[in-house]
């Protein structure tokens, strides 16, 4: 092997960049030549790469978002985007390409294996944490300290004024982040895409809570775990109560700010790992640490196999906040 390829793709994550540094470094130091595609597969599909050395990726480390920039591309969902990305890949003599980013992205690099035969190895990149093959995904981590510190700000003022709030955070299909903010910042009740939403039954519990002194209440609502979003949850429950509900939806704050440690670690790990793996000739899967061992998954395990989340966290929380 002489040439690999890495880029990133779908949303962004903190600790991207890291990962880029250490394929980079790693597959300079095994004498390979390393080419970043540009905007995800949009950059494969038009051709758009430059080449990496080690000053190229030097300073980025504890950078959020990614230098190779991502994208979402349609095209790549085409047959004919497909076959212009395989294009690409022959016409430039790459060998094996590293792709970091979440499930979308890895159902992409499956179905460009039907048109190009080189090697493809997947990093998870996500702040979602839903892939199976991995513990965590590279930017979960970093994700959830910003959520938390976001929701100890907001419990300030709730208190402040003995509000209700609701917290939206990110997680359209999964509720891993919703979780972890939601036991670490102390909140009333926590919803999730995975768990059927009783509002009644949390409406009742939020004014025992009001009945027993609590001077505030946060619920934290992952974004895809009721239709509307903490918006419409807000409304539901003024129905119901006739309380006020005040809601603050962080989004793509979560997504952005300097990689924590833990996700610093775990990109340098599984990028220096993905390219050893290429070297002994991996293809079709997805480089992932589970029990701080790190293991190989074929890349349909990683989104047709599921990776479940600890619904009993809702119910401590809710017992930690009585
Ligand atoms: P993520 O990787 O974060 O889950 P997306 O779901 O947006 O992000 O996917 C990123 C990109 O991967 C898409 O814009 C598209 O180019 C490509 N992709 C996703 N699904 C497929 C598919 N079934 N076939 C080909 N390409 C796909
Ligand atoms: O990165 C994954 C994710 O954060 C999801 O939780 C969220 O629904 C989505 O990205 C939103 O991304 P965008 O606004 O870039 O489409």
């Amino acid at each position: 092997m002489k040439r690999l390829a890495v880029l990133t793709s779908g949303g962004d994550a903190p600790g991207m960049n890291a990962c880029i540094r250490a394929i980079v470094r790693a597959g300079l130091q095994k004498g390979l030549e390393i080419m970043g595609f540009v905007r995800g597969y949009q950059g494969v599909v038009a051709g758009d790469f430059r080449l990496l050395d080690s000053r190229s990726v030097s300073n980025i480390l504890q950078r959020g978002g990614t230098i190779l920039h991502t994208a979402r591309c349609p095209d790549f969902q085409t047959e004919e985007g497909l076959q212009r990305g395989a294009k690409t890949l022959s016409q430039v003599q790459v060998d094996a390409l590293l792709v970091i980013g979440g499930d979308g992205s890895f159902r992409g690099a499956h179905e460009l294996s039907r048109f190009w035969k080189g090697q493809i190895i997947g990093l998870p990149g996500t702040i979602d944490n839903d892939l199976y093959g991995t513990d965590f995904t590279i930017g979960f981590d970093t994700a959830v300290m910003t959520a938390l510190e976001s929701i100890d700000k907001i419990r300030d003022t709730a208190d402040a004024h003995e509000r209700f709030f609701l917290v939206e955070v990110m997680g359209r299909h999964s509720g891993f982040i919703a979780l972890e903010v939601g036991v670490t910042g102390g909140a009333e009740e926590i919803l999730v895409p995975e768990v059927p939403v009783d509002l009644p039954a949390i409406c009742e519990r939020l004014c025992a809570g009001k009945r027993r002194g609590k001077a505030s209440s946060i619920i934290v609502v992952a974004e895809g775990a009721y239709e509307g979003g903490a918006y419409a949850v807000a409304e539901e429950l003024r129905k119901l109560s006739g309380c006020d509900y005040r809601v603050c939806v962080l989004g793509h704050i979560q997504r952005g700010g300097s990689p924590s440690a833990n996700d610093r670690l775990l990109a340098s790990k599984l990028g220096v790992y993905a390219v050893d793996e290429a070297l002994r000739g991996a293809t079709g899967v997805m480089a992932g640490q589970i029990n701080a061992e790190l293991l190989l998954t074929p890349l349909p395990d990683t989104w047709g196999k599921r990776k479940a989340v600890d619904a009993s966290l809702a119910r401590i929380a809710r017992i930690l906040a009585t």
